[in-house]
């Protein structure tokens, strides 16, 4: 049995009825522009032939990637793995119940995405010495973490261990900082919501926002397998 963190065992217990509960939370006008914006540079570094997106969810990222890439899709929630492949009947085989601390290690990748989790899970160390194991060399993982764990030289460390060479980050997605906005911030975020919703926000204009905003709620970092 591997050890695996509370809020990697709440996932791994849900429920198939509560699919549609975390679907209905991602049907707005603001996660539809966070989802382009995740897009736009997943896209610059992507590349083929296998692709992975570790963990799928209810499967946000991987559907974009099917028209150019083998795509993949590896999640510990055993539900979400069934509603991708009850979604994908003739790939059914590409998406495996499996978690960062032991994952599926069949297929090579070329590209591993791992969106809003890494944060959570409990050990980091063996979890990117994991994707290094499931990466071609020169593959490359896109992971978005909040500030507070980019900036932990505990976190450089442990990926240089794993093999890994930083090629990029971005900081970006101020939306998701919430917690720590002050009140003015946290109006101006309602408003953005609100045309967001009303599909009054632009998506270029949405990221000129995102850019010009101090605050970073994530990071994406380009990781590289370079040893
Ligand atoms: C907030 S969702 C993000 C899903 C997807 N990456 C996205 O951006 O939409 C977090 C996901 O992490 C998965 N997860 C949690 N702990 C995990 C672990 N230890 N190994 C693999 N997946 C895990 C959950 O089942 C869930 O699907």
């Amino acid at each position: 049995m591997v050890d695996i963190s509370e809020y990697s065992q709440m996932f791994r217990d849900k429920k198939f009825e509560e699919i549609s509960i975390a679907e209905r939370t991602l049907a707005n006008g603001l996660e539809a522009l966070r989802l382009q914006r995740d897009l736009d540079i997943i896209n610059k570094y992507a590349q083929g032939p296998n692709f992975c997106d570790f963990p799928i969810g209810t499967g946000r990222i991987y559907p974009n990637f099917q028209d150019r890439f083998n795509v993949f899709g590896y999640d510990i929630c055993g539900v979400y793995v069934d509603y991708a492949r009850s979604k994908q009947p003739d790939f059914v085989e590409n998406f495996q119940e499996c978690c960062f601390e032991d994952p599926y290690d069949k297929v090579k990748m070329d590209t591993i995405v791992s969106l809003r989790v890494f944060n959570n899970i409990g050990d980091k160390k063996t979890a990117m010495k994991n994707i290094a194991r499931i990466l071609n060399n020169n593959g490359v993982w896109l992971l978005n973490i909040p500030p507070v764990l980019f900036n932990d030289a505990t976190f450089h460390t442990n990926l240089k261990q794993a093999g890994f060479t930083i090629e990029d980050y971005y900081g970006y997605d101020w939306v998701s900082s919430w917690k720590q906005m002050n009140k003015l911030e946290a109006r101006f975020r309602q408003v953005i919501t609100k045309f967001a919703d009303l599909k009054l926000l632009p998506y270029f204009l949405y990221k000129i926002i995102d850019h010009l905003m101090p605050r970073k709620g994530l990071i994406m970092v380009v990781a590289r397998k370079t040893l």
